[in-house]
């Protein structure tokens, strides 16, 4: 057994006492110390001796409060969230309503588990989601903890319920980390090195027009029938991939062929559900229906909960065929009505203002800086900021830290943008002057 190691003083590591506005009042970055503080630096050379290394930090934040868009670190400074802990916190940090709800469930029942048991809230989420589905008719809900754990489920439906075993999934998709998910995964490689093998069955294509043409002219004809395909796993922009918006004909043709052979569309609204794009969900800019769709991340605000939605006559396994001791924990289904009804009050449309403020004055970038800003592009609060290569990305991402603004990169080389739903103008307003300034830096050094 190895000695533990001096553990650095947690315990006061709240927030530190000022004369500050409140923390979700914050409309600058406010930095106390150079980046990362040396409280900060402590607490990383602590958790580098305990956590697992496969875990891909991207910079050094130690975030100990949030409220609203802002986050507060160890050493006291305070950022502007625009990375919401990867697209989750939809309806800012620490929501009254959010708290609320937690805190009266926790006080009620913490853990029924619905899989053995009637635990009535996850039935009324349930109802919620069907509510809210982008399908017209009736739907039923299986809850799990995660997004992984929901397209696992899909894909087990899929199977069950087609009786066929193949799937397609695009690149640049992302689509979680477990066997089956990240069999789906076709984003990096590095995610499947050394796992094999995977789950059979998965054909990967382009994402976009050019893929469907591959699925139909090549790989129908060539590897697989479409009478063998159960499901295809789409999301309908994709998020790890770099924010990509496809092509108009995409998901609408991608109906099309589902329906031509009896393959399940599947949605997987992890990352650009529960209201990211202006409505609650991204495939519903195109029109289309999908047979399943799969949400998790913002869907209780950041409480662990995942959700797939079928219409209901896929829904033809039997008790035990699937199920989960946590899956709709019911504090977090308490989560997700309060996220539902906030998403609905207000903060749908906020997204749609602040991201249109945001790309409106993000695109002249591209002119501004030939050669190093490529593209601006998303819809509502779902941006991506395309460079000339991941190392520039990585810089700005590097330099907005530096500034007091949390950012994530995405795909090969985008910077992503996924702000709390209840930013308000002011905070989008001076987001927008640190990124500049870090793009400013960074095109000054090449
Ligand atoms: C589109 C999509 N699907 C699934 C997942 C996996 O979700 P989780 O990390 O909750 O398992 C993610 C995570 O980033 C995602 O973006």
């Amino acid at each position: 057994m190895t000695q533990a190691p001096a553990r650095p003083d947690l315990e006061d590591a709240g927030p530190v006492e000022t004369a500050l506005p409140p923390l979700g009042d914050t409309v600058e970055p406010l930095l106390l110390t150079e980046l990362p503080g040396p409280r900060a630096l402590a607490h990383i050379a602590f958790d580098e001796q305990y956590t697992s290394p496969s875990l891909p930090r991207a910079y050094g934040i130690v975030p100990v409060a949030g409220e609203g868009a802002v986050i507060e670190d160890i050493d006291g400074n305070r950022f502007l969230d625009f990375c919401a802990g990867i697209a989750v916190n939809v309806t800012g940090h620490c929501h009254p309503d959010v708290v609320d709800a937690i805190q009266t469930q926790a006080a009620q029942l913490l853990h029924y588990s619905a899989s053995d048991f009637y635990l009535p809230i996850y039935a009324h989420l349930a109802a919620e989601l069907e509510r809210i589905a982008p399908m017209k008719g009736k739907t039923r809900v299986f809850l799990g903890n995660s997004g992984a754990e929901v397209v696992e489920a899909s894909v087990k439906l899929a199977r069950y319920v087609t009786g066929r075993q193949n799937v397609v999934s695009f690149y640049g998709g992302f689509h979680g980390r477990t066997y089956g998910a990240v069999s789906l995964t076709g984003s990096k490689a590095k995610y499947h090195a050394h796992f094999g093998p995977l789950l059979p069955g998965v054909y990967h294509v382009p994402y976009g027009s050019e893929g469907l043409d591959e699925l139909e002219q090549r790989i129908f004809h060539r590897l697989m029938p479409a009478s063998e395909f159960a499901a295809v796993v789409v999301e309908p922009i994709q998020g790890e991939g770099g924010i990509v918006v496809p092509d108009d004909d995409f998901l609408p043709r991608l109906r099309r062929i589902c329906d031509e052979h009896g393959i399940l569309l599947v949605a997987d609204e992890v990352q650009s559900g529960m209201g990211r794009t202006g409505t609650m969900w991204a495939i519903e800019h195109w029109g289309v229906e999908p047979d399943v769709l799969v949400t998790a991340k913002g869907l209780a605000s950041g409480m662990p909960v995942g959700a797939m939605i079928a219409k209901e006559p896929l829904m033809t396994w039997g008790p035990g065929a699937h199920g989960s001791t946590f899956g709709g924990n019911p504090v977090s289904c308490a989560a997700a009505l309060a996220t539902i009804k906030l998403l609905e009050g207000g903060l749908m449309e906020n997204a749609v203002v602040r991201g249109h403020q945001v790309l409106r004055a993000l695109e002249p970038l591209v002119d501004q800086y030939p050669g190093i800003v490529r593209d601006v592009r998303g819809k509502g609060l779902f941006i991506g900021v395309q460079f000339d290569s991941g190392a520039i990305a990585a810089d700005v991402e590097h330099e907005a830290f530096r500034r007091g603004l949390l950012v994530l990169t995405a795909g090969d080389d985008v910077v992503r943008m996924t702000p709390p739903l209840v930013v308000t103008e002011e905070q989008t307003a001076a987001a927008i002057r640190v990124f500049e300034a870090a793009v400013e830096e960074v095109a000054r050094r090449q």
